[in-house]
């Protein structure tokens, strides 16, 4: 099952946000999530702690290099999405989460020090390619993007990763109030209230957005289970000759 990643070297850059907002918008799909919480600081596990307990969405707590491959190993098998929150910094880690992951999503804001924390993870992300031909998949995610306006800063960088040919989200998350108050209030977007929070509604859509965009780059693959694949091979085998008489008669 797809192991999405959220990464940029600079702190602050948005990857949390972005990632709960994912993870929440796949659970709210019905698919099981688990979130691994690789950041020292363990801002969503503790989060986590006051949300009130979602089935689908689990938040692993603890990860670093050492364990964070068994750990996608074992998660994979049990859940539809592993959405993986990395630190800032360039660490081991970093290399070894990147490495473990089917895309990486680089949340970028408009401004020229961010875009470098993201253009070291895309360093990274080549050298994985051309050094140890392990090809990862990866999209820039603009973030904090501004409702109204389009700043000079975001053209700029928009302009400078197309010239490099990196691949941008369509989608990028907006600049909203909810997406700061799911922290303080210890619950996603969809449990905030409206009256509190200003365009909730707009926050939602976004979301959903941006997951509808994101969910085809890293699809859940659908299993055929080996009933509906047995009957339909009786089923074909059984108006095989049925059809051949048919074909013959009308000859
Ligand atoms: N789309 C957004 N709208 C409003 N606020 C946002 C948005 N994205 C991020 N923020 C705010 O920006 C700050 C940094 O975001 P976040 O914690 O997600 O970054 P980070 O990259 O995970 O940081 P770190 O490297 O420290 O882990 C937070 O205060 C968060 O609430
Ligand atoms: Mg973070």
């Amino acid at each position: 099952m797809p192991v999405i990643t959220f990464a940029n070297t600079k702190g602050g850059a948005g990857k949390t946000t972005m990632a709960l907002v994912v993870a929440g918008e796949l659970a709210k799909r019905g698919f099981r999530v688990a979130m691994l919480d690789a950041d020292p600081q363990q801002w969503v596990s503790r989060w986590m702690v006051r949300m009130a307990k979602m089935s689908k969405f689990s938040i692993i707590a603890d990860i670093d290099a050492d364990n964070i491959e068994k750990t996608i190993k074992d998660l994979k098998k049990r859940n539809d999405y592993v959405v993986v929150d990395l630190p800032g910094g360039v660490t081991p880690l970093l290399a070894k989460g990147l490495g473990l992951s089917d895309h990486v999503f680089v949340p970028v804001q408009g401004c020229a020090l961010d875009a470098a924390g993201g253009a070291q993870v895309l360093d990274i992300l080549k050298k994985l390619k051309s050094e140890c031909d392990i090809h990862i998949a990866h999209s820039v995610a603009l973030t904090r993007v501004s409702s109204i306006i389009t700043t000079r800063a975001l053209l700029a960088v928009k302009g400078m990763l197309a010239q490099q040919g990196v691949h941008v989200l369509a989608t990028p998350l907006i600049e909203r109030a909810a997406y700061r108050d799911m922290f303080d209030a210890g619950t996603l977007i969809d449990a905030l209230d409206p009256e509190a929070v200003s365009n909730l509604a707009k926050a939602q859509d976004n979301a959903r957005l941006l997951v509808d965009e994101i969910a085809q780059f890293a699809p859940v693959p659908v299993k055929v289970p080996k009933t509906a694949k047995s009957t339909a091979t009786a089923k074909a085998k059984a108006e095989t000759p049925r059809k051949t008489a048919a074909a013959k008669k009308a000859a």
